[in-house]
């Protein structure tokens, strides 16, 4: 069989200039021609409710309608970026390879961030299941769905450490720990791209945003980030490597600078760590009109400065800026611009392409594939079961689980709320196909009453009343950021109300953001983190109120006193003078150090005990051990996290880092003994030249189902001969 790279380049000799620069050109629906208003105006009206969702919808449908068709015969546009359906797509793809002069196939893109129409919990809902298989299991049923409808990449998973509550955009990632993101975004790689990215129900995965986009500064989007060498190769780079790693076919670079540069003009990481280092071999594709801003950041004169300076630096695909496509043919005629940079970015899209079984069949679904895909059984089966290990309990005084027979009053609007279950990007989803609280408890045939407000709630026969509060949809994700997290003065009164009518009330907090929750954990006896659940959300909150399910969810993210402790995080840096009774310690004198629900944090029905901690050092082994009882009266599932702490280091170090975790199952009565082999290069940092270190000498291991509770062993780790 003839080589790949061969293949490759003979396409590429056929190629015309201008044909080799529509391959780096990705169009959008925000380019098809159809608004009157530009596209961000669009947004703006969305978001400021001048335009309602379905009107927006509509729009997009007809945008996508009219993509380029002239374009696409010409050659001009390699990569198709929007929602989509079988039928659309199959008749974009048509015009591509029949049509024009090459017939090279186009590559369909879509933010299919947590599902296409079924949608399983916001990222950073679902990494609070701490479960890899189940993570992998979602992406399939995303790439299964995006496929049928036409779709040959994803771009997700975004694994942006994000310790910054106030930033809306956590909702999208995986929390705030670096090996959660880590494991997360491999799951997701594998889920969505299979051993084998040529199957039908395959897609690429496009990995984002890097580097460092969850630092931005003060939590604002868009905002710069400054920070050192080392904590970028700890904290922020091990994620995008190791989906890089686990064959990621393309990344996309953030809109962020880091130290000055930015990164979609960012050379030493799109090409020396990247491609050097990394050996990464796919397709480099900039963020949404990243490459013009480089003008706005102060860093390239004009759109044409702009596209050398993204292209020499390491950007194969232009999205939607039309930097490339104006002006890359100018700088090549010109000798500013060399030949072998446009091909080396052509020759990634195209080897991209080719992985994907596009040259062998471009079309990969027929209209009766996406019916039978979209929603099926299976699909919305498993979004329950994501729906359910991601729920985190934060507190509950003897109120749960209720009982199915006893009527429950329910108030908030977002109780009735199908469409803010989706969360942010569930951009092709179909609100309808949502179950709400309200909705459950009808299938369900569960008693309830739903009151319009506190006061008629309080006034209720109901004793028991489900309040539901938080954040809409529209609240997290881009462009979302906050300075205020906390709960809106609404939403307490209502509490207060409730309170002091006597009713024992449950909290579903709805959020895709941490948010202070101080007063609710002072003043109401049941608390239940409902995140932005997808699909299956109202029927799997029931599943958990009703005890149908034990809840097993973690917090991956710290839940702050305030936003203006933010950014607080677990693996924080030892300091000089850490908090302790005197004024003089690292505190702030109006609000505790500590947050309200620290990493790792969340309860169940039953009670788990950790006993017998055990250590053992291998030539590149710690191997822990410690045993798990559920001494409650239910199964349950536990989520054991093993962490660790370097206490002398050549450079400071966290007071704690998680290293490995596992979910359990244990019956009533059971225990088991987890074992954790820990590598010691996991235990290692950079020096201040930037070495990669394992110190000798006392190493802390710690368990536990919380990053606070936690049981510890001391070990000796010798490195050197
Ligand atoms: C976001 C990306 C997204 C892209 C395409 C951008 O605004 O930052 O995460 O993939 O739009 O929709």
């Amino acid at each position: 069989m003839e080589n790949l790279e061969d293949k490759i380049k003979e396409l590429l000799d056929k190629m015309t200039l201008e044909e080799k620069i529509g391959q780096l050109q990705q169009t959008g629906a925000s380019l098809a021609g159809a608004f009157q208003v530009d596209f961000e105006e669009l947004l703006n009206m969305l978001y400021d409710g001048r335009m309602t969702e379905a009107e927006f919808g509509a729009m997009m449908g007809g945008a996508e309608q009219d993509y380029k068709e002239d374009d696409l015969r010409s050659g001009k546009i390699g990569s198709y970026g929007g929602s989509m359906s079988a039928e659309k797509a199959m008749e974009l793809q048509r015009i591509a390879v029949e049509e024009s002069r090459l017939g090279i196939p186009n590559m369909i893109c879509c933010d299919v961030v947590h599902g296409y129409k079924t949608i399983t919990p916001t990222p950073l809902a679902e990494s609070c299941a701490w479960d890899t298989k189940l993570w992998e299991k979602t992406a399939r049923v995303a790439a299964k769905e995006a496929s049928a409808a036409g779709i040959n990449m994803t771009f997700s998973p975004m694994v942006d450490v994000s310790k910054d509550a106030r930033w809306g955009r956590i909702a999208e990632s995986a929390g705030e720990d670096v090996l959660i993101n880590s494991a997360y975004g491999v799951a997701k790689v594998q889920g969505y791209q299979t051993d084998n990215p040529k199957a039908h129900d395959a897609i690429a995965a496009c990995v984002k945003h890097i580097a460092a986009y969850g630092a931005v500064e003060s939590g604002r989007d868009y905002n710069r980030v400054d920070m050192s060498t080392q904590k970028l190769y700890e904290e922020y780079l091990p994620p995008y490597e190791a989906c890089i790693k686990a064959g990621a076919l393309a990344i996309m670079p953030s809109f962020n600078d880091i130290n000055g540069i930015p990164n979609t003009a960012n050379e030493t990481l799109l090409k020396d760590i990247l491609r050097a280092d990394w050996k990464f071999k796919g397709v480099t594709i900039s963020d949404s009109n990243a490459v013009a801003e480089l003008i706005n950041h102060g860093y390239a004169k004009d759109e044409k400065d702009a596209a050398m300076k993204a292209i020499q630096a390491g950007v194969d695909v232009d999205m939607t800026s039309n930097c490339f496509i104006e002006n890359l043919k100018e700088l090549i005629d010109e000798g500013t611009l060399q030949q072998d940079t446009l091909d080396k970015a052509v020759t990634n899209v195209l080897r991209v392409k080719f992985e994907l079984g596009l040259f062998d069949d471009p079309y990969q679904t027929s209209v009766a594939r996406e019916a039978e895909e979209i929603l099926s059984e299976e699909n919305r089966s498993i979004a329950l079961e994501a729906a359910q290990k991601s729920i985190v309990l934060l507190k509950n005084e003897n109120i749960l689980p209720l009982k199915k027979n006893k009527k429950v009053g329910v108030i908030g609007e977002l109780a009735k709320s199908r469409n803010d279950m989706l969360g942010c990007w569930a951009i092709s989803a179909d609100e309808d196909q949502c179950v709400s609280v309200v909705d459950a408890l009808e299938m369900k045939q569960i008693p309830y009453e739903y009151f319009e407000t506190a006061d008629e709630a309080a006034k209720s026969d109901c004793e028991t009343i489900l309040t539901a509060i938080g954040e809409t949809k529209k609240e997290s994700g881009e462009a979302s950021s906050k300075v205020n997290i906390s709960l809106s003065e609404k939403d307490i009164l209502s509490m207060k109300v409730l309170k002091d009518a006597g009713k024992e009330v449950t909290v579903l907090l709805f959020n895709g953001r941490p948010m202070a929750i101080q007063w609710c954990k002072e003043n109401m006896p049941a608390i239940v983190e409902c995140w932005q659940l997808g699909t299956e959300a109202g029927t799997a909150i029931v599943d958990v109120l009703y005890g149908d399910i034990n809840p097993s969810g973690k917090l991956t993210t710290t839940f702050p006193y305030s936003a203006g402790q933010c950014p607080v995080y677990y693996d924080h840096m030892a300091t000089g003078r850490p908090g302790g009774k005197s004024r003089f310690t690292s505190k702030y004198i109006d609000a505790p150090i500590k947050p309200v629900y620290p990493f790792g944090y969340g309860i169940s029905y039953t009670i788990y005990e950790y006993k017998d901690i055990s250590c053992q050092v291998t030539d590149d082994e710690v191997q822990v051990a410690v045993t798990v009882v559920n001494a409650g009266e239910c199964a349950g599932e536990e989520i054991v996290q093993c962490y660790f702490q370097d206490p002398v280091a050549k450079r400071i170090r966290p007071v704690k880092k998680l290293v490995a975790f596992e979910r359990i199952a244990l019956k009533a009565g059971e225990q088991k003994v987890v074992k954790f082999n820990v590598k010691k290069s996991l235990l290692g940092y950079y020096d201040q030249k930037m070495n990669y270190i394992v110190d000798d000498g006392e190493i802390i291991m710690m368990v536990g189902g919380n990053s606070e509770d936690v049981l510890e062993r001391s070990i000796e780790i010798v490195t050197k001969g």
